[in-house]
């Protein structure tokens, strides 16, 4: 999400006439795009600031400016403990950048704009993307499900979508700016809703453009999965066989304090359900280690619901706790050394199961999109399946952003091996 709203924000400078600057050291003005999801995100930030203060010592009419979450949501935080910060902008406030910075130049004091909107979807501005495989194309803003541990509530406000015409507009504008994977982004990707059109509509109407060759979105709540997403997604071929499922917790005690609205019966029911109408689906998953109040046997639930599902991967977190969120006033926190024992034990499990999942696809051939050099050689690509695992193979004469058919040969650590099948044929896909 930060980096579309990045590429937002030089979008919308660029038109201004900014442009980006080849050495930070010459900057006039330096933008930091915040996240506060955890307080390890946020420490990176203030080490950054520090890195910034050290070049404006330098350059004293530098700008610094801190944007997006930590800005919404730790201003006078900021304010005070780095007096060097010029320009604090919430996720909403970007539009104003131009202006202030304008203002800013003849002014000497901080300029602060954190108002939160319920409407605000830049709908109009075009994001500056990077030329490359994937555009990322923002479709809602904000979240209204208040899961107790998170801040995004708070920090990006209200849920809001834009207009399906709108969305198709910026994705046909990708396509024919050479992206031929489009994501589908959202806090709440699912809970998509504009005047009577829901998520699977939006879908179905990307998946119907010309020339669009695989779309991705992310990240759903598994309360707003249904039928009629499944039923689009079968019977797209563009739109990756791949699900992110965020489980957070498999003890129901535990889900209900996280106010996450399903239970880990639930939970298990959806996904054989989905097994069972997308054969062959990627299913990847969230886990935090650690909620308030987790006791042994709660978090042994979390590894039995990973052991019944056996995700394809997973991303697994410490629970951090966010100052402002209800979990946070918990009066029962779990001391960092359990917290650590039981992320280890989430992860050698996952290890297991994905190495599990990626071994069913030995001796099958997958439709590879050949997006990066493999950091193993130089002589081997790297590049995603449909359902979206990595696959290293030899070049051979395939290109980047080619699809090309691969034999897979073996599964080791987190991703597959495989070769070339047919390479005329992929040469000419
Ligand atoms: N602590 C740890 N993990 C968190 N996440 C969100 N808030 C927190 C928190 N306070 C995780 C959730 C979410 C993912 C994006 O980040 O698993 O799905
Ligand atoms: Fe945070 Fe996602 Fe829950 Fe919204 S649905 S509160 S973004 S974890």
């Amino acid at each position: 999400m930060n980096v579309a709203d990045s590429e937002l924000v030089e979008g919308l400078l660029q038109k201004e006439g900014y442009l980006p600057a080849v050495n930070i050291k010459n900057a006039d003005a330096v933008f930091v795009n915040t996240c506060a999801i955890r307080e390890h995100a946020e420490e990176k930030v203030h080490s950054q600031l520090g890195r910034y203060n050290l070049i404006k010592k330098q350059n004293p009419d530098m700008i610094i400016g801190v944007l997006g979450c930590m800005g919404q949501n730790l201003k006078d935080d900021i304010l005070e403990s780095r007096p060097y910060v010029d320009i604090v902008l919430g996720p909403d406030s970007y539009r104003k950048l131009p202006e202030i910075l304008n203002r800013k130049i003849v002014n000497q004091k901080s300029i602060v704009d954190t108002k939160l909107s319920r409407f605000e979807v830049y709908n109009d501005l075009f994001p500056s993307r990077k030329k490359g495989i994937n555009a990322w194309i923002s479709i809602m803003r904000g979240c209204d499900k208040f899961c107790t541990f998170c801040i995004v509530p708070f920090t990006r406000g209200r849920e809001r979508s834009r207009s399906i015409a709108s969305i198709v507009a910026e994705t046909e504008q990708a396509v024919a700016d050479g992206f031929v994977e489009i994501t589908l982004l959202g806090q709440n990707v699912n809970s998509y809703k504009h005047e009577n059109e829901d998520f699977s509509k939006l879908l179905m109407a990307v998946a119907d453009i010309k020339g669009v060759k695989r779309i991705r979105y992310t990240s759903p709540h598994p309360q707003d999965i249904n039928s009629e997403l499944l039923e689009v997604m079968a019977t797209h071929d563009t739109i990756c066989n791949y699900i992110h499922l965020p489980l957070q917790a498999g003890s129901n005690r535990i889900l209900q304090r996280m106010n996450r609205t399903y239970t880990k019966e639930h939970f298990i029911g959806l996904v054989d359900y989905i097994r069972d109408v997308l054969p062959n689906v990627g299913i990847s998953t969230d886990i935090i280690v650690g909620f308030p109040g987790e006791t042994d046997e709660e978090f042994e639930e979390t590894l039995d619901v990973m052991k019944k599902v056996k995700f394809d991967s997973a991303f697994t977190f410490k629970y951090s706790s966010r100052p402002g969120t209800k979990a946070s006033e918990f009066s029962d926190h779990i001391s960092e050394e359990v917290k650590k024992e039981r992320l280890q034990q989430v992860i050698e499990l996952q290890k297991k199961h994905t190495l599990e999942r990626n071994r069913e696809s030995v001796g099958s051939v997958e439709t590879v999109l050949v997006e990066k050099e493999s950091k193993k050689s130089s002589t081997y690509w790297a590049g995603r399946t449909d359902s979206n695992k990595w696959v290293i193979f030899d070049k051979g004469n395939a290109k980047i952003k080619d699809f090309v058919p691969v034999l897979i040969t073996a599964a080791k650590g987190v991703s597959l091996h495989g070769d070339l099948v047919h390479q005329e044929e992929a040469h000419a896909v």
